[in-house]
């Protein structure tokens, strides 16, 4: 969703700025704005639209300022415009703001201030902050305090970079429930609301936790919940520059998509092998628990929650222990039972998905263990949980999300097999999986070499209205996430169905022509599966087979023979490159779909 950076240098800011704005507009956005002070004034510039449209009225001869701030916005209080564009200035043009997150309280904090004779200028929430900062000013006389006294009045969620001409060289930054971390780097301090913005002039990193504030200026002075200073170290991020460029490919999803061998590697390196247990860093359950253990619950959003039904049917087939998956957003309001002996998994990639986080926050209210799988390192959803295993995808920037699904998928597994090792369960089957994840990798590289003919067979869809997934076990689960591929960025609609289920209704939708991609991967119903397609194609269906079976007609993608339990990795890379050449075909931008955003910060 919105984006955030700031930077204080010797030297002119507004090129880093727009730079490190283009590096988050994977993250999604409508419109994008800068702030710079210079000669003692803040100069806003803003647009809608892309990022294109700002640099279009950025005259960067004339920007010389070597303070700024810049922000790419996803719109949720007020229409896409410029006048909603961040940053927002108080009347006085005293204090410049970007912020990410929401203000909850902003319409009482508005109306407060237009009784205070204040004027507004947007339908934002942002706005009250810096219109609260003029009216705390004027009472008090001092930045820090009207800063200070600003922040006691916000209910919600932020990260907060504030410009003044009243503290020249200095940035203000403030974080609560919402992400933000600062670098001092080549010839500047940085501030971004993601690594990747500012990765080009540092890798060490402080991450700010909620409630801490710092003032940027010659170096950072940080400040606890109370606004008393503080220590804070830096942390390491060791990603090279090429993690976040295109590196010769066309779209990010693509490189991407190539990329998935390696992430698993590096996800399961030093995890699993084959002459010892299983075992993860800082992460460890006792035999006894386990053995009390009632139920699991995986929950998540999208994609993420789709390796979480691949997670059930491996921790049900390899432990025997019931597992329900559930949405997120639904998942918190269904009250549900959960106790110490409850074992609560929370799956996401950005580590930031609200609806996630506040599903973590439920379960450990109610006193489950909770466990967060996430890609991105200090992300708020591990300072939530008891425990983090972090999946080494690397940073993913395409919205739609591939190698992060396959590693999450391969870290549940590896955890299904770690628990029944525990538990003394299972052993041959947990040493021929750990033997098959070990394989995966090459077998993954093999599937992705064919991709010339998944562009032939995306081909033939490209002009299709509306098409059906279908499998059954861990096939349909594949189904489910191939279908959200195409949806996303081909906005192509298609259905994932239980292929037991298609004829107690939607097989009336079926006609002569239409698309149904079946997904044949798992042996025990592979039979049942065929003859599912087979009563499509009966009714005129086109069939599209993916399938690691010896079947020998058209449109059949054959992938590697593997345990079921492990095929979806294997399944769904066909299903991407199809989602991704139907989209290059219709001339879209894969890597920015229309309307998503790829950490969604709000519920
Ligand atoms: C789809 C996709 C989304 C995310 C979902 C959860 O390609 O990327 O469905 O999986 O928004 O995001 P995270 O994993 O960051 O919690």
């Amino acid at each position: 969703m919105c984006g955030i950076v700031g930077v204080v240098s010797k030297s002119k800011v507004a090129h880093k700025l727009i730079k490190g704005l283009k590096t988050l507009e994977y993250r999604g956005y409508d419109s994008a704005g800068i702030a710079i002070l210079q000669d003692g004034d803040i100069t806003i510039l803003k647009d809608k639209g892309r990022i294109a449209n700002l640099e279009a009225i950025i005259n960067y001869d004339s920007l010389t300022g070597t303070i700024g701030i810049a922000h790419t916005r996803w719109a949720t209080h007020g229409v896409p415009s410029k006048e909603n564009a961040h940053p927002h200035m108080d009347q006085n043009k005293h204090f410049a703001v970007v912020h990410n997150g929401i203000i909850e309280n902003y319409l009482e904090l508005k109306d407060f201030l237009e009784n205070q004779g204040f004027s507004f200028s947007s339908q934002t929430d942002t706005e009250v902050i810096p219109v609260l900062m003029e009216y705390y000013y004027q009472k008090t006389g001092n930045v820090m305090d009207a800063f200070k006294d600003t922040l006691n009045d916000l209910k919600g969620s932020y990260a907060i970079l504030v410009i003044t001409p009243l503290l020249p060289n200095t940035i203000l930054v403030a974080k609560k429930n919402s992400p933000l971390v600062l670098g001092i780097g080549n010839n500047g301090i940085y501030a971004a609301s993601d690594i990747p913005a500012i990765i080009e002039y540092t890798k060490d990193f402080y991450f700010l936790q909620d409630d801490e504030k710092a003032v940027i200026g010659d170096d950072i002075v940080f400040y606890d919940k109370d606004f008393q200073k503080t220590d804070k170290e830096s942390k390491t991020i060791d990603w090279e520059m090429d993690a976040i460029d295109k590196n010769g490919f066309e779209d990010y999803m693509l490189k991407e998509i190539h990329e998935q061998p390696e992430a698993l590697k590096n996800t399961l390196n030093g995890i699993v092998s084959l002459n010892n247990p299983i075992s993860f860093v800082n992460f460890s359950l006792d035999k006894s628990y386990l053995e009390k253990l009632k139920q699991i619950y995986i929950v998540a959003c999208g994609t993420a929650m789709h390796a979480g039904l691949v997670g059930k049917y491996a921790i049900e087939k390899i432990c025997r222990i019931p597992v329900n998956v559930e949405v997120a957003s639904e998942f918190r309001y269904q009250d549900p039972i959960l106790d110490e002996n409850t074992l609560c998994i929370f799956i996401s990639q950005s580590g930031e998905t609200a609806d996630t986080i506040a599903a973590l926050k439920l379960a450990r209210e109610k006193k489950a263990k909770t466990v967060a799988v996430t890609n991105v390192f200090e992300s708020s959803i591990t300072r939530e949980a008891d425990y983090t295993l972090y999946t080494h995808a690397g940073p993913e920037i395409a919205v739609a999300s591939t190698k992060a699904y396959i590693s999450q998928v391969g870290l549940i597994v590896a955890l299904a097999i770690y628990m029944s090792e525990v538990l003394d369960k299972n052993t041959d089957l947990c040493q021929s999986l750990k033997r098959d994840l070990m394989n995966l990798p090459d077998l993954m590289n093999e599937v992705i070499s064919n991709n010339q003919y998944y562009q032939e067979i995306a081909k033939k869809m490209t002009k299709e209205q509306d098409l059906f997934y279908i499998g059954r076990g861990n096939d349909y689960y594949t189904a489910l996430e191939g279908s959200l591929k195409l949806k996303e960025i081909s906005y192509i609609h298609s259905e994932a169905y239980a292929a037991g289920e298609l004829k107690h209704g939607p097989i009336a939708l079926i006609e002569n022509g239409t698309f149904v991609v079946g997904i044949v991967t798992d042996p025990i119903t592979s039979e049942k599966t065929l003859s599912n397609l087979e009563e499509v194609k009966a009714r005129g269906a086109n069939i599209i087979l993916v399938t690691n079976q010896d079947i020998k007609k058209d449109n059949v993608i054959h992938i590697p023979h593997i345990n079921s339990i492990i095929s979806p990795i294997l399944a769904i890379i066909p299903l991407q490159f199809i989602a991704y050449f139907i989209a290059k075909e219709k001339g879209l931008d894969v890597d920015k779909p229309r309307n998503l955003a790829k950490s969604v910060t709000v519920e």
